[in-house]
């Protein structure tokens, strides 16, 4: 069993609530396709089928999406869960909303990392949103966290035109010892 899949093993109770910079941001009724890469449990998921949106949620867990599918279905929402490594996902078509929360700290490769923002910014609509939160500083991982203001510099070079949101840090954590940075990106 992965390291993932044994995370999830047991309880599918969603536990957590959704991202609060995200519930600020998109807090009525909408219709657009939500892309949530690395979805987990699926709070995220979850908060944005709520107001109506089409969500695909993907994640390299099995027994994520198994705990996702049955929260979907206790709620009554239809959110296509999918089993991928978001390095092999096919990105065929243009999403409204792209959220990467807590995921990028666990893309091994910085390259692989890279690519998947890279992806992301082309298959995001315009005026559509990406929505990245990541750790700065875990201690155990330092190596696989982004620096401070890596985002907003290949975001700023990019060959789209941004709208920047937002790009706060703050501390995380039970000891507060994480730093996160949350990233919110508009393409124009
Ligand atoms: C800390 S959890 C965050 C879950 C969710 N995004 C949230 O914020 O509640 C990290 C998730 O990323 C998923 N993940 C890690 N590497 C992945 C990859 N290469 N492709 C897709 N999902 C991945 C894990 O299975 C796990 O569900």
């Amino acid at each position: 069993m992965s390291f993932f899949d044994n995370w999830y093993r047991g309880d599918a109770t969603l536990k957590a609530e959704p991202d609060e910079e995200l519930v600020k941001l998109f807090n009525e009724k909408g219709d657009g396709k939500v892309l949530d890469i690395g979805c987990g449990r699926g709070r995220n998921s979850l908060y944005l089928a709520s107001l109506g949106y089409d969500v695909i949620a993907v994640d390299v867990s099995k027994h994520a999406i198994i705990q996702l599918d049955q929260n979907a279905k206790l709620l009554g929402y239809d959110i296509e869960g999918i089993v991928c490594d978001i390095g092999d996902y096919s990105f065929t078509e243009k999403y409204d909303i792209i959220v990467i929360s807590n995921v990028l700290q666990f893309i091994l490769k910085r390259v692989e990392q890279i690519n998947i923002i890279y992806k992301v910014m082309e298959y995001i609509t315009t005026n559509g949103t990406i929505f990245i939160k990541h750790p700065l500083t875990i201690l155990d991982l330092e190596s696989q966290c982004l620096r401070n203001g890596m985002l907003n510099r290949f975001f700023t070079h990019s060959e789209f035109n941004w709208e920047i949101l937002l790009d706060v840090n703050k501390l995380a954590g039970r000891k507060k010892d994480c730093e996160l940075n949350i990233f919110i990106a508009k393409k124009s």
